[in-house]
């Protein structure tokens, strides 16, 4: 599998799952943009099962080098990102994992539950990485506990392994090259940006700026029957060139800390 079959089938499931984003791409080729992402990210458990490495084996496969290590201290988290050898133009892979050993007993025995009933077939294959909701049908109560320690392990309890979210590109934007214009032009379509340290992260000083819209909500069905949660979101990002002239390509902790925060639940 190259790495445009890869991102057609991710984003096949990402807009089938969450139809706002198509709404989103569509209303940017509607005013004439071609779009282009600027990373794809991934969740995950520190669980040899299924931890970072694992996860990236069909993207190294596909092209795909290592080229970032970030450590995310409030939320427990371990990150790499990876960008594609000779391909300028693809999206960068973010990939994120729980310290699993950071958290309570109940929720490692949780986790640990969840990953044994992934089918091993799909363990020993390159189809992890959209194998989706493959922990079995998630339930209403432990995705309520699991939410008291953290929202990520919740969210990833219930959708398993997708995109978490796409991310437009706005160097490639020619209608809307600033984010605050992508921002109020996102509200004046009736979506809700994610304001948790602000609607814009990071700065041009930083070299990256980023936003994003808060995840839509979605019917699940539950062991308890159907709930409306948060899905996936859509995500918005501005690079800057370095002293050196080059474009910066790694991330902000500090501002991805808060991104993180665009799938915590919410009621409509
Ligand atoms: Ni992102």
């Amino acid at each position: 599998m190259n790495h445009t079959e890869i991102f057609d089938r991710l984003w096949k499931m990402y807009a089938e799952q969450n139809p706002s984003v198509q709404k989103i791409f569509d209303l940017f080729t509607n005013e004439g943009e071609d779009v282009k992402n600027d990373h794809i990210a991934f969740r995950t458990f520190n669980d040899p099962r299924v931890g970072i490495d694992v996860l990236a084996k069909p993207i190294l496969k596909a092209g795909y080098v290592h080229k970032g290590d970030y450590d995310f201290a409030e939320k427990k988290l371990n990150a790499k990102h990876y960008e594609h050898a000779t391909d300028a133009d693809a999206p960068r892979i973010f990939i994120s994992e729980l310290r699993l050993e950071e958290f309570s007993q109940d929720l490692q025995k949780t986790a640990k539950a969840a990953i044994g009933n992934i089918p091993l077939d799909i363990l020993a294959s390159d189809e992890l990485i959209f194998s989706g909701q493959v922990f079995g049908k998630p339930s209403f109560t432990t995705y309520q506990s699991l939410r008291e320690e953290s929202e990520y392990a919740a969210w990833l309890y219930v959708y398993g392994f997708c995109a978490n979210h796409f991310t437009v590109s706005i160097n490639s934007l020619k209608t809307m090259p600033e984010i605050c214009l992508v921002n109020k032009f996102l509200k004046q379509n009736g979506f809700h940006i994610n304001d948790s340290g602000g609607e814009v992260k990071g700065s041009s000083e930083e070299l990256l700026e980023q936003s994003s819209i808060k995840a839509e909500i979605i019917a699940v069905d539950f062991v308890e029957g159907p709930h409306p949660i948060p899905g996936c979101y859509y995500e918005f990002a501005k690079r800057y060139v370095d002293t050196d002239g080059k474009l910066y390509s790694g991330f902000i902790a500090k501002s991805a800390d808060k991104i993180f925060e665009s799938t915590d639940f919410y009621e409509k």
